[in-house]
């Protein structure tokens, strides 16, 4: 076929999401495929799908409605649209979706999508198809690369997976079922994959995984190598500037990890570190293995190390039993840790999952009220912070053309974005920024005279 066909791929929920998307385009870019940002003029639509949360799921399932009506109108004009659901909804549901969605030609599960050519060719041979299965071998080996113009057009920032899936079982998530247990990439193919980046012009990786820190790949000795290795390793790569990894779980936040943000200048002073709650009662109901001391043990450690570090973190209310009493030392441990920033959300049972079967269940009402308060108070630790930053200088990387002409777009050390006046020329650079002006959520500011200097102590709580 001579006439390139069009993908679109929409991504929901996580990084990895977002990462496995651009692998699923690379995978079919050799077979013809083009990525198109319209849906409605694309021959293959793939839905990316998360399902971590309810209306996660909720939202693939209007949009369905959506790509169907597209697959009609080019029906009618004679143009066949397939249409796929790949991801966490797609594992988690199977079959499920094409019985709810008959417009769906196939599904397939996170562990498929190097499978791809195949499955089309056989959504196309038989009407529809779905595959969901957890195969042995590493499907990162079969995954075509991206060409050189592809990683560019990308950006300067990358994610690279380096970890997948999930052993730990906390009582109200679904990743464990949906993504398998934890499985690490060998250290020389994340090498080799950060290299070619690197080659391309990406100064900033993002190592990514469901539980990052639980990485255990083999090393060149045959060994397995901790993620605080595998980070020394990369950094050793010259043309890569910034290091970042995420998420982590606090239970594998060990010594070795906690020294890295202390000894590797590449590592940037931001952290996101999901905590859940700050009651202890509920962290064991959650299954997490660790108690709210042990994390504020941890962060005092991190801080230690890195005494600019900014921590993130995710938070869940209203998670069953959770009391008013719960409830208030989730925010007393958020006024004493003091975030950069953090994700908040209502507790929502999923289907298979202990906590969907726990007896106390929270009402709805009492979730979004508490929620309301802890975003407060997240909200003014975020302003907080952004405001401590007025005034001051650091490095900043340009990843894009800002809103207005003669500005550019970057990120701050601690992962905030910045609007500054500067030629196009510094697009993928590094520069020193000083900070002219700070609205609540981005950060204004003017190249500085001198370099950057060592940040004082924005992470000390808000
Ligand atoms: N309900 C609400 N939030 C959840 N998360 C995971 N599972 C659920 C659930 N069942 C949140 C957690 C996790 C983030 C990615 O999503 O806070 O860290
Ligand atoms: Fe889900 Fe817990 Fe695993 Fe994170 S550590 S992916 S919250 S089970």
């Amino acid at each position: 076929m001579n006439e390139p066909r069009k993908l679109f791929v929409k991504s929901f929920g996580c990084q990895m999401n977002v990462y496995d998307s651009r692998r699923m385009a690379d995978t079919l870019a050799p077979q013809g495929y083009v990525e198109t940002s319209a849906a409605d003029d694309a021959d293959l639509v793939i839905l990316n799908t998360c399902d971590i949360r309810e209306k996660a799921a909720e939202k693939v399932y209007s949009e369905l409605g959506r790509v169907r009506r597209l697959k009609e109108t080019a029906a009618a004009e004679g143009r066949r649209v397939v249409i796929a659901v790949a991801g966490c909804v797609a594992q988690a549901e199977g079959a499920e979706i094409i019985r709810r969605a008959p417009a769906v030609d196939l599904v397939f599960g996170p562990q498929s999508y190097h499978r791809l050519p195949q499955l089309l060719a056989r959504a196309e041979r038989e009407g529809k198809a779905v595959d969901t299965e957890f195969p042995l071998d590493d499907k990162f080996d079969h995954l075509a690369a991206p060409s050189s113009a592809t990683i560019r057009a990308r950006g300067v920032s990358a994610f690279v997976t380096v970890q997948e899936g999930c052993d730990k079982f906390c009582t109200f998530c679904v990743v464990p079922y949906t993504r398998g247990s934890e499985v690490s990439r060998p250290v020389r193919k994340i090498l080799a994959e950060i290299e070619r980046l690197a080659q391309a012009g990406v100064r900033e990786v993002t190592l990514i995984g469901q539980n990052v820190n639980a990485y255990h790949g083999e090393g060149s000795n045959g060994r397995p190598r901790s993620l605080a290795q595998l980070l020394e390793e990369v950094s050793t790569i010259d043309d890569i500037d910034r290091l970042r990894y995420t998420t982590s779980h606090p239970r594998d936040m060990d010594d070795d990890l906690i020294a890295a943000h202390r000894d590797l200048p590449k590592l940037m002073p931001q952290l996101h570190l999901p905590v859940q709650s700050g009651s202890d009662r509920i962290l064991a109901a959650m299954n997490r293995g660790h108690t709210r001391e042990d994390y504020i043990d941890i962060c005092a450690r991190l801080r230690g190390a890195r005494p600019d570090l900014a921590l993130t973190s995710d938070f869940i209310v209203g998670f069953p039993g959770e009391s008013e009493e719960d409830f208030a030392a989730t925010l007393e441990l958020v006024r004493k840790i003091g975030f950069s920033g953090a994700f908040s959300f209502k507790y929502s049972a999923r289907p298979g999952t202990p906590g969907a079967e726990m007896s106390d269940q929270i009402d709805e009402d009492i979730k979004s009220e508490r929620l309301q308060r802890l975003q407060a108070e997240i909200d003014r630790q975020r302003e907080a912070f952004n405001h401590r930053c007025l005034s001051r200088t650091f490095d900043v990387l340009f990843e894009k053309p800002g809103r207005h002409g003669g500005q550019l777009v970057g990120r701050s050390p601690y992962l905030q974005p910045v609007q500054v006046s500067a030629p196009a020329s510094l697009l993928g650079a590094v520069a020193a920024v000083t900070i002219t002006e700070v609205a609540s959520n981005s950060l204004f500011g003017a190249l500085a005279q001198a370099p950057a200097r060592e940040p004082d102590l924005l992470g000390a709580g808000a």
